[in-house]
């Protein structure tokens, strides 16, 4: 019996595109850029994205009727033919038009692969041994605040380097206190606690310097204040509201957020100056880092035993 309901299409995910391929569907616009052959013809090069992947795409054919209908970030619906450039696959497109309706946020957003309340029932058991009342106090107005909480958990920690992905900001923190509580446990001097309350409050200005509707990106408050000191604030915020909060420890817990990236280089106002913040500094490091070497080497589709360089690393790999 043949079934009368109309179906939506199923998505082509981009990892999956074979050479000579025939391409229908939606896709994001990543990048936009328009070119002119040796002809003098007007041409349009393109990154095409779903959360698979990405993909470099072409129109040669009346590329500036086709260009004026969309912009960087549209979703376009397109049909177009996998070929093959320099060893690697890109698809030229013969026709689009803004995707009209509503897409399917789940072709674009990847989520971190671990389930949200597993990584919020991980980092309540890890930070349920803190024992400094008032570090315990900040913490508590965090994880009791609803509105963040929701944020949190399905913000991701950066735009395309390590994390980026729904749950990403969650998987990384999570992460990072494990790793924080490991380096206590071989290095005693350290002060779990401070370093604890560092390796949960690191990122969280990423709640508000990113936005990720149906693609991630800079909000404007990310883009002119960043994460670090958009952390510090909603630190201080919080603090405000416990009464007698020690001075002293309120500037260290600033002090973690602020010089967590360790570098000036890397957007620290400040270097890290006591033993928690050098470590903060690099359990982050390694988390993020092992994060975005991974996917790197996972979506990489070059020949041989290299990678493409990668720009963020500056290296192949
Ligand atoms: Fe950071
Ligand atoms: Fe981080």
């Amino acid at each position: 019996m043949t079934a009368n309901t109309k179906e939506a299409p199923v998505h082509l995910w981009l990892k999956d595109l074979g050479a000579d391929a025939s391409v229908e569907g939606v896709y994001l616009v990543k990048d936009k850029r328009s070119g002119v052959s040796r002809k003098g013809d007007s041409y349009l090069m393109l990154v095409l994205s779903d959360k698979s992947g990405e993909i470099e795409a072409r129109v040669w054919e009346k590329a500036d009727s086709l260009s004026a209908r969309f912009k960087t970030g549209d979703m376009i619906r397109l049909q177009g033919q996998v070929t093959s450039f320099k060893g690697q696959n890109q698809v030229v497109i013969s026709d689009l038009t803004v995707a009209e309706g509503t897409v399917d946020p789940a072709i674009f957003l990847e989520a971190s692969p671990f389930a949200v309340s597993d990584m919020i029932a991980g980092l309540r058991e890890i930070l349920r041994d803190m024992e400094e009342t008032h570090t315990r106090a900040v913490i508590d107005r965090f994880m009791g605040d609803t509105e963040f909480m929701s944020r949190f958990k399905r913000a991701p920690a950066a735009k395309n380097f390590h994390h980026c992905y729904l749950g990403g900001l969650l998987e990384h923190t999570l992460a990072v206190c494990r790793l924080a509580s490991d380096v206590c446990a071989r290095y005693p001097s350290l002060n779990r606690d401070i370093l604890l309350a560092g390796a949960f409050l690191h990122d969280i200005g990423k709640v508000k310097e990113l936005s990720c509707d149906l693609q991630i990106d800079y909000t404007d408050e990310g883009r002119l204040i960043g994460h670090l000191a958009l952390g510090a604030s909603m630190l201080d915020e919080k603090i405000r509201e416990i009464k007698g909060f020690p001075a002293e420890l309120a500037i260290r817990l600033r002090h973690l957020i602020l010089s967590h990236h360790g570098e000036y280089l890397f957007g620290s106002p400040k270097k890290p100056k006591f033993a928690e913040a050098f470590a903060l500094h690099f359990v982050d490091d390694l988390d993020a880092k092992l994060n975005a070497l991974g996917r790197i080497l996972e979506r990489d589709r070059e020949d041989g035993s290299w990678t493409r360089y990668n720009r963020l690393l500056e290296r192949y790999l």
